[in-house]
């Protein structure tokens, strides 16, 4: 005969297990949701400088990120209204707006913290002079030094462009070898000569060489605008790279195919929300 008080006693211990897997997959989730925006960009922090130290001690070019926002159809940048452009930096490239607001305040309060650990911030000379950034960091332990301002600015267009309303400080400008360097320059102006390359541009590898050698920076955040990044990415010129996806649709303007320029298979891939965007950390596997 069988005891009827077994299934019952079955079924009261498998909802006691039912109940603790819950209650135990509860708190996990829980405490992870409860993980603070802090929290999570320390983590960040802390598998950065893991990688920095391990990948970047003994070679001869700095431990490179980049980072960047970009809306749902992959644009970093709209095109400015014709009428409304205050100058057109090259004719046959339709000028951009400036510093347009893609990513949420969590995503702006990452890259401050990115900017904190690394030692330069490059940009390429078309975002020099069309936002006029600071790229210092203002959110994140800012009583610590700051990273150097790098702009790529091979025939110094873009500098003279900004003239003394510069607002970036203590910059290093990569010129070209064979551009003449202005006699009388600004204090906070050091001019590093650099390859070119056919077109003109510069040779990024020569680039990131002389910042070590010259200026020993050893973590460079390459913050954009879409062609500079374009080109660290054709070249798999990356260590890590932060891309916050913002759920906003740009239209026409210029952007990055991450699907034809960065590949996912050569990269350890993990996503972060922040706020209403997600960022994209890769991690280049070695
Ligand atoms: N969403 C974001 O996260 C983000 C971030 C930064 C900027 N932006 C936006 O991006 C726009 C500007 O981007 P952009 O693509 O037009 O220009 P860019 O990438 O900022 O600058 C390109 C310029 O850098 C110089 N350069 C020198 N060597 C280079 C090389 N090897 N590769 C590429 N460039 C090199 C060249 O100067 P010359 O012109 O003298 O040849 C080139 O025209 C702005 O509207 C800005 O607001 C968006």
């Amino acid at each position: 005969m069988t005891d009827p008080s077994f299934p019952r006693k079955r079924s009261c211990t498998l909802s006691m297990f039912t109940i603790w897997i819950i209650l135990g997959f509860w708190t996990r989730t829980t405490m992870v949701s409860a993980t603070t925006v802090e929290e999570r960009i320390s983590a960040i922090l802390d598998h950065l400088r893991t990688s920095q130290q391990t990948e970047a001690a003994d070679r001869d070019v700095p431990f490179v990120s980049l980072c960047f926002a970009q809306s749902l159809d992959g644009k970093l940048a709209m095109f400015a209204e014709e009428e409304s452009s205050s100058f057109t930096v090259t004719s046959s490239i339709k000028q951009t707006t400036s510093n347009l607001a893609i990513s949420g305040a969590s995503s702006l309060l990452l890259t401050h913290a990115l900017r904190s650990s690394h030692e330069g911030i490059l940009v390429g000379g078309r975002t020099m002079s069309t936002d006029n950034p600071r790229l210092s960091n203002r959110l994140w332990n800012s009583d610590r030094s700051q990273p150097r301002t790098i702009v790529l600015d091979p025939f110094l267009r873009h500098l003279r462009m900004l003239g003394e309303g510069r607002k970036a400080r203590n910059i290093i400008v990569c010129c070209s070898d064979k551009v003449e360097l202005p006699e009388h320059s600004h204090h906070d102006v050091t001019f590093l000569p650099c390859r070119t390359c056919y077109d003109g541009s510069l040779d990024l590898v020569d680039v990131l060489i002389n910042l070590r050698r010259h200026h020993g920076i050893k973590s460079v955040m390459v913050e954009g605008g879409p062609t500079l990044l374009g080109r660290f990415m054709e070249a798999q010129l990356f260590d890590a790279a932060y891309i916050t996806i913002a759920p906003v649709l740009f239209g026409p303007g210029l952007g990055i195919s991450l699907t034809e320029r960065f590949s996912l298979a050569g990269n350890e891939i993990c996503y972060h929300k922040f706020d209403n965007d997600f960022c994209l950390v890769a991690s280049r596997r070695k």
